[in-house]
């Protein structure tokens, strides 16, 4: 039996170690214990606990996961303000320029005396907060507030893991440590994705948030705490508090820089990009370097901010209305503005997806002037609610196509009589006027006029004239960009009219290579139904799929004639590739490229359809498990799917009918659960000689 000492001594042993590999594994990326090894400590923890409910301190690991809800949050006076920071707006080197003119002229430095040491920091784009810790544990953690006055969100920082419910090395009676609580960009895709799937589950009071630091806002100032522990926030230590003097067991640390070091002596996170630097001409470096860097980064930054390095000189330098004139923030063009929405337009992609764009009043984001945004389809477009007239929030980052991120409160605040209408996607292509359609299970709708439509043109061309579809020799991406953009190919008929002295007259072209294409035009011609049917570029009709169509119905003129049903009836053809083709032939202008195509003499030799072998189970999915008394499992597969039946790997809703030998395991408990039909194999047998017993 355990005593309570030897309980408290395993404890802290335990805390001990789960500390050290929690920091390895949250601050330094660097894990010891593999994380089974890790639950198992935590666990045994918790049991100690659940004992001697007396050893739950509150820089026990097993305090991250969050306690009680609460009503609301305590106000916490700090006992050193918590200043804000001067922004330097101009972007240009500039900047920094001026902030360390201003410096040496406060200091009364002559120009050509010293450089001042400084050090560079990022600038974080989250919240402040100050954590105190008290005999080296986390015993309070506040909000910025007013600055005077913040919040007690000490139970939701707990739950966050690089930070330390306990200093590491010598601490000190008091410090309060300061820094940036943030949501790293791919944690907040990771949280919007769920948040969007319970918001699609129908959860009522979800919602998806606009940004990192929204989301991290949000999970601070949550009253329960154990929904601040599933928000997954960061942290990066840079600034200072109340601290026990050196004399009193505080650490002597002269200079920021020091400071910064021994933050990450205790366990925080502090930026690695952190340096010094010396006069302007270093601090100008680092913005440009950081500059470059900033996109790649795994967080947002807005800036990067600029310290007086010696604490000496800060306390010279001293403060003007609440700002410290020993620092300052200097920015980078922000990533996200806000602007009207003029119109939403559909735009139509080479491969004939349609795209709703927002079209904006003219607003500088990302370091250039956007007027178009992305909002990517029409689930996204209506889940975001943009409407014509809406101020919207746009983000451009790096390369990366800008987009609406969201809706700003006051337009989604309005009636929804004084609001423009919900978007909906045109069910018509807005190039070409084909359908458009979307496929089940998908977000895109998509035009089917493929060989029609002008903003498919350039794709449906290189795909037509590819090795494995008509291989025309010599009509690559270059030549069709060309073709197409002086008009001389609208559509693939086109192509045949080309002759030697259009194509000799290109910009680049010999007349060695344009006879060339000539000759390569005119060997296509002569081609395979196959190569023919895959060169259309009907959606989910891949080479094989143009086989067995091919030979199935020997002619173009009966695939093109065939009903969904007849079509199948092919081999692997499921419901999605027979609506597909269907769609296609029946769109008129599809069908007119194809007559012109034959018109212009490309041939094939065309075949019988294949021998109607019956097929009585098409469109009934099987599931074999278990071993069959006489048939191997392929055996029993062949059979059915000669017979047109699909074998499938698992049970669903969808399956129609499960054969069971010996020892089937959970595949026949499920068909059980869900009521699917089951059969031995003489069942089997049966329905095979016999058809599907229509009940
Ligand atoms: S120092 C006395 N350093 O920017 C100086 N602030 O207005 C106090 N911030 O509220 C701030 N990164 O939330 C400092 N490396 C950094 C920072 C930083 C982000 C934020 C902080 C503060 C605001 C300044």
């Amino acid at each position: 039996m355990t005593t309570r000492e030897d309980a408290a001594r395993e404890a802290a042993a335990l805390s001990e170690q789960l500390h050290r590999h929690a920091h390895l594994y949250y601050v330094l990326d660097a894990p010891e214990l593999p994380d089974a090894e890790y639950d198992k400590l935590f666990q045994r923890l918790q049991a100690l606990e659940a004992e001697y409910p007396e050893l739950r301190t509150a820089d026990s690991p097993t305090q991250r996961v969050g306690g009680q809800v609460l009503d609301g949050f305590a106000k916490v006076r700090h006992r050193v303000p918590m200043l804000s920071i001067r922004t330097e707006t101009d972007i240009t080197p500039g900047g920094a320029s001026a902030f360390d003119a201003r410096v040496r002229k406060e200091l009364g430095l002559p120009e050509d005396g010293p450089q001042v040491e400084y050090v560079c920091e990022l600038k974080f784009d989250g919240l402040a907060m100050n954590l105190r810790y008290e005999h080296g544990v986390l015993v309070q953690a506040a909000t910025r507030g007013d600055g005077e006055v913040g919040e007690d969100v000490t139970q939701n920082i707990r739950t966050v893991h690089e930070i330390p419910l306990r200093l590491n090395g010598h601490a000190p009676p008091v410090v309060e440590v300061r820094g940036e609580v943030y949501m790293k960009r791919a944690d907040f895709d990771a949280l919007n994705a769920r948040q969007r799937e319970r918001i699609a589950a129908g959860q009522k009071n979800e919602k998806v948030f606009v940004n990192p630091r929204n989301a991290a806002a949000g999970a601070v100032r949550q009253l329960d705490p154990a929904i601040a522990a599933s928000r997954p926030l960061s942290f990066f230590a840079y600034g200072l508090g109340e601290v026990s003097a050196p004399a009193e067991g505080g650490p002597d640390c002269p200079t920021q820089f020091d400071w910064l070091q021994q933050f990450h002596a205790w366990g925080f996170p502090v930026a690695s990009q952190t340096a010094r630097a010396r006069g302007a001409a270093e601090l100008i470096a680092f913005h440009e370097n950081i500059g470059r860097q900033r996109d790649a980064l795994p967080y947002d930054i807005d800036g990067v901010v600029y310290k007086v390095d010696s604490l000496a000189l800060q306390g010279q330098l001293g403060f003007v209305s609440r700002e410290p004139r020993w620092a300052v923030a200097h920015k980078y063009p922000a990533q996200e503005q806000l602007t009207e929405v003029l119109a939403i337009e559909v735009q139509v992609g080479r491969t004939g997806k349609l795209t709703p764009v927002a079209k904006l009043a003219p607003v500088f984001v990302g370091g250039v002037t956007v007027t178009n945004a992305t909002l990517h389809n029409e689930d996204e477009a209506r889940r975001k609610d943009v409407r014509v007239g809406d101020t919207v929030i746009v983000r451009r980052a790096g390369d990366v196509i800008p987009e609406v991120v969201g809706v700003a409160p006051d337009s989604l605040a309005r009636p929804e009589t004084e609001r423009g209408a919900l978007f909906t996607m045109p069910r018509v292509c807005p190039v070409c006027g084909s359908d458009a359609l979307r496929e089940e299970g998908e977000v895109d709708y998509r035009c089917t006029g493929g060989l029609f439509c002008p903003a498919q043109r350039k794709e449906a061309i290189l795909h037509f004239a590819a090795r494995r579809a008509l291989d025309i020799e010599g009509l690559g991406d270059k030549l069709v960009e060309q073709l197409v953009d002086a008009q001389l190919i609208r559509t693939l008929p086109d192509l045949y009219r080309l002759g030697f002295t259009t194509l000799a007259g290109l910009d680049r072209m010999a007349d060695k290579s344009a006879a060339n294409i000539v000759a390569a035009l005119e060997k296509s011609k002569q081609t395979t139904l196959p190569r023919f049917l895959f060169g259309l570029g009907i959606r989910h009709v891949g080479e094989s799929t143009a086989k067995d169509l091919a030979k199935h119905f020997g002619k173009l003129d009966a695939i093109m004639g065939a009903t969904e049903a007849e079509l199948l009836e092919v081999n692997d053809v499921g419901p999605v590739v027979a609506t597909s083709l269907r769609t296609f032939f029946d769109q008129p202008h599809n069908r007119e490229v194809v007559e012109q195509l034959r018109a212009s003499g490309v041939t094939w030799e065309e075949g019988e359809p294949a021998a109607r072998t019956p097929r009585p189970l098409a469109g009934k999915t099987f599931v074999i498990t278990g071993t069959l008394p006489t048939l191997s499992r392929d055996e029993a597969k062949d059979k059915l799917e000669e017979a047109g039946a699909k074998v499938a790997g698992s049970v669903s809703k969808k399956t129609d009918c499960v054969v069971a030998g010996a020892e089937a395991g959970s595949k026949l408990d499920k068909a059980q659960a869900l009521g699917v039909k089951v059969v031995d194999e003489a069942g089997m047998l049966a329905i095979l000689a016999d058809g599907w017993p229509e009940v």
